[in-house]
């Protein structure tokens, strides 16, 4: 096993730094010299589903919704089509409004979580043409799907995804991106600049994971520090705010902390009257068009005294001000800011849960895939 493990002492810890590789193995072939190529959909293509399609709906479970959550947001600024992402559990039972105008997109990295498979079977009865998005080839999914986009992240053994999602966010982009050529609403140079960055990610993580393991690392200090805490908050705003969802679960999930994540203006119709100073706020604040309400939002946290801990953009010095910890992430376009925000609130997830002693690779209660309801 210590072999398997490459010399990390946790697979998790390993799968996160394989995550410049697997976004590479999920873009090889995809993007070639500034072009975008999806083979997988063009039968679909040819039956001319993208001209018609008038809504899409994204089912999945935990942190494939996460990534789910993102691509609404991305897809409908791209193509603007109607996107609802539903957890597959409430899915399956509410009826839903689908028939063949309606794209169903399955994200499941096993390939196997029974109500995402019940609910994608349900929708496929009323004539919905699916999508799945899946690591695992040959998994049931396929079997119910019309078109199957692989992550080709490689095998996670560590209960937690976290190559899957980063892998999950980029093909369900990649599709977006693909949605909006064919509905004619990206123009060639956009792309270009989308496919440009998009190829640049896995070097931007790979920084993040140099800095994370060198002599200057202020994660792993951090996370000690936190590690005795009760419960924590995690906010963000537009795509911040699945990334404040998955930051919560990867916590929750491996340090058994009690955390929760909010759209950060949601924050003062309710939920803020849990802050006080035991209870430390993780805000998103990498640049975005709303880069100023989610710094009011964290302003407003600070004034209950609890303490504030920021994701931001390199170069950005001011945010110190608002801050008590900032966790520096190289600048890229909005739209894809969350696959390097991810990155350190996975890494401090991971040392919370080695400094409480839990095991973070099977963490109690949890099953890689859950194939019962
Ligand atoms: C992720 O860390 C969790 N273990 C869990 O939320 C998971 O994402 C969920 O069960 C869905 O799994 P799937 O992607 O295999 O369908």
């Amino acid at each position: 096993e210590a072999a398997e493990k490459g010399g990390y002492p946790h697979f998790v810890l390993k799968e996160i730094n394989e995550q410049p590789d697997a976004l590479r193995r999920a873009m090889l072939g995809r993007i070639r010299d500034g072009q975008l190529h999806l083979p997988e959909l063009e039968k679909l293509r040819k039956e001319g589903l993208f001209d018609r399609v008038q809504r899409i709906i994204i089912v999945a479970c935990g942190t494939s919704y996460h990534a789910g959550l993102l691509a609404k947001y991305v897809i409908e600024q791209w193509a603007r089509i109607p996107v609802e992402a539903i957890t597959a559990s409430e899915f399956r039972y509410c009826n839903p409004i689908v028939g063949p105008e309606t794209l169903c997109i399955a994200v499941t990295q096993s390939g196997e979580t029974a109500d995402t498979l019940v609910g994608i079977r349900q929708a496929r009865e009323q004539g919905a043409p699916v999508i799945a998005v899946t690591n695992i080839v040959a998994s049931a999914i396929t079997r119910l799907s019309d078109a199957v986009l692989y992550l080709q992240a490689g095998p996670e053994i560590g209960v937690v995804a976290t190559k899957t999602f980063v892998t999950s966010v980029v093909v369900l982009y990649l599709l977006g991106l693909y949605l909006g050529e064919q509905r004619k609403r990206i123009r060639s140079e956009q792309m270009s600049a989308f496919l440009a960055a998009l190829e640049h990610l896995p070097d931007q993580v790979q920084h993040i994971l140099d800095q994370a393991a060198g002599p200057d690392d202020v994660i792993a200090p951090l996370a000690r520090r936190m590690a005795s805490v009760s419960n924590m908050m995690f906010i963000g705003r537009g795509v911040g705010y699945p990334t404040a969802l998955e930051g919560a679960l990867k916590l929750k999930e491996i340090s058994y902390i009690h955390a929760e994540g909010f759209p950060a203006g949601e924050l003062k119709h309710g939920s803020i009257a849990l802050l006080d100073p035991d209870t430390p706020l993780l805000g998103i604040a990498t640049s975005s068009h709303i880069y100023e309400k989610v710094i009011t939002n964290i302003q407003e946290v600070r004034a209950r005294d609890a303490r504030a801990i920021v994701v931001a953009t390199e170069g950005d010095e001011r945010v110190k001000q608002f801050a008590d910890d900032v966790l520096y992430v190289p600048a890229t376009l909005e739209a894809f800011s969350p696959l390097l925000a991810i990155i350190p609130l996975q890494l401090f997830s991971y040392h919370v849960a080695v400094a409480r002693g839990c095991n973070v690779d099977q963490p109690r209660n949890l099953a890689k895939s859950v194939t019962v309801e």
